[in-house]
């Protein structure tokens, strides 16, 4: 035992703390992001820094579509419909992962079919995708969660095996990578949220990219009804064809981004690289220093081989069966040493611990879509049927992500506090 806890008296461990409240604060816009909402807002074309942005996202993926819309939702709804997701199919998505993520699929009248987790990670594990695709199974949509890389080479040999497209939520990790290539350009299509807390943001708004003409087609006559004369396919076209004595019709939802929008999210991925290099620096650091001082009760974010992980999150696992102190405990040590760590609901519960999934509510009237005549083979939701996914939330320890360059004396307080608070343990 060394120094007495700031819990029990003691002195805080972190000193710096207008430092760490600077830091660790996202977003935070400039001056630079001002002025390009009052310049779009004075444009005489009010739409074009929408088409602006498109290109640079694209660009910057090396891809040949990207749709802006107004959310990461709207992207995942129009991706599931691109990808010919309808009444009674099932698409294999991860049971750890924010509901938006999945309510979409409801929203086209088919099922989630929900697959378990890597418990270092709480990426989508294979081995559980596999074993859950039917013959219903219309898409797989895997999360990237909190910045960590998801396996995607065991995951696109599975869609490959059995002619599925993969969808990446990408809404967490905006150019994090998988072997040198970016997320969002390995599977089919790649979903991103904007949303204010997101690596790089627009308040609200989301975009999807994909190489994939007939996806991107797809998602215009869900959602852009005035993309639709310039598509090149008939089928869709003549749904709005200016020059003849018809109205024009998109499939259902007006999706488009509002530009000013656009305009603060083309500045925010003018800086994206910069600013993951500076997260990367940061959490990298802490990674490596919480292994030393964590004692195999604490354990920093997991990266996979291969992958450049990013941390929308600085999600840690605490594992309280081996410290024999309650994880509640190790979070009220560490908050009096100063750490705004977050506890409660530090991570995602399993999606299917609602009562829309266990209880098989009827959205669209009783029993649809869950029970609905098209639905051939039911897709039941309990309890248990996900452990991983499960137990993950049980363990986690949520410590600030350092966004802007930060003082080597701030690192090294914030690796004092966890390391004061283990050296102590057995007095908790
Ligand atoms: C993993 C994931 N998917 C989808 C979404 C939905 O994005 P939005 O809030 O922009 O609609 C979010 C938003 O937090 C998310 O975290």
């Amino acid at each position: 035992m060394s120094e007495k806890l700031a819990l029990f008296g003691g002195a805080q461990a972190l000193t710096r703390v207008e430092e760490l409240t600077h830091v660790s604060r996202w977003p935070s816009f400039a001056e630079e992001e001002k002025a390009a909402v009052l310049e779009a807002m004075d444009a005489d074309h009010l739409y074009a820094v929408t088409a602006q942005f498109e290109e640079e996202f694209a660009a910057y993926h090396g891809v040949r579509f990207a749709v802006a819309q107004n959310n990461g939702t709207s992207t995942l709804h129009a991706a599931y419909f691109a990808a010919g997701v309808g009444p009674g199919d099932e698409v294999i998505t991860s049971a750890y992962t924010w509901h938006l993520q999945v309510g979409p699929i409801l929203a086209l009248h088919a099922l989630p079919v929900f697959c378990d987790v890597d418990p270092r990670s709480a990426a989508l594990d294979p081995d559980d995708v596999r074993r859950k695709i039917s013959r219903r199974t219309k898409a797989i949509v895997v999360l990237h969660p909190y910045g960590g890389v998801a396996p995607m080479e065991d995951i696109i040999a599975i869609g490959r095996e059995y002619g599925l497209p993969v969808i990446e939520d990408c809404s967490h990790a905006h150019g994090a990578t998988y072997r040198g290539r970016k997320v969002g350009t390995l599977g089919d299509i790649g979903c991103f949220s904007l949303q204010a807390s997101k690596l790089m943001t627009a308040i609200e708004g989301g975009v999807l990219i994909t190489d994939n003409e007939e996806f991107y087609e797809r998602v215009c006559v869900l959602a852009h009804y005035e993309r639709i004369p310039r598509l090149r396919s008939q089928q869709y076209r003549r749904f709005y064809e200016p020059d003849k004595v018809q109205a024009p019709a998109c499939f259902g939802f007006k999706y488009r981004m509002n530009p000013l929008a656009a305009a603060l999210a083309r500045v925010q991925l003018r800086h994206l690289d910069e600013w993951n290099a500076v997260r990367r620096q940061n959490m990298k650091y802490l990674d490596r220093r919480l292994m030393e001082v964590g004692r195999g009760v604490f354990e920093p974010p997991y990266e996979a081989p291969q992958t450049e992980r990013l941390w929308l999150n600085y999600i840690c696992q605490y594992h309280a069966d081996k410290a024999g102190v309650p994880r509640e405990r190790f979070i009220a040590a560490l908050r009096a040493e100063g750490l705004p760590v977050s506890g409660g609901r530090t991570g995602y519960l399993p999606v299917y611990w609602n009562p829309l999934y266990e209880e098989r509510c009827g959205i669209w009237g009783a029993g649809y879509p869950f029970d609905a005549p098209y639905v051939t083979s039911p897709v039941t939701y309990q309890r248990g049927m996900c452990p991983q996914a499960e137990r993950f939330e049980q363990r986690t320890v949520g410590l600030p992500v350092l966004h802007r360059p930060v003082s080597q004396e701030l690192r090294e307080e914030i690796v004092r506090a966890v390391e004061k608070v283990i050296d102590n343990l057995a007095e908790l």
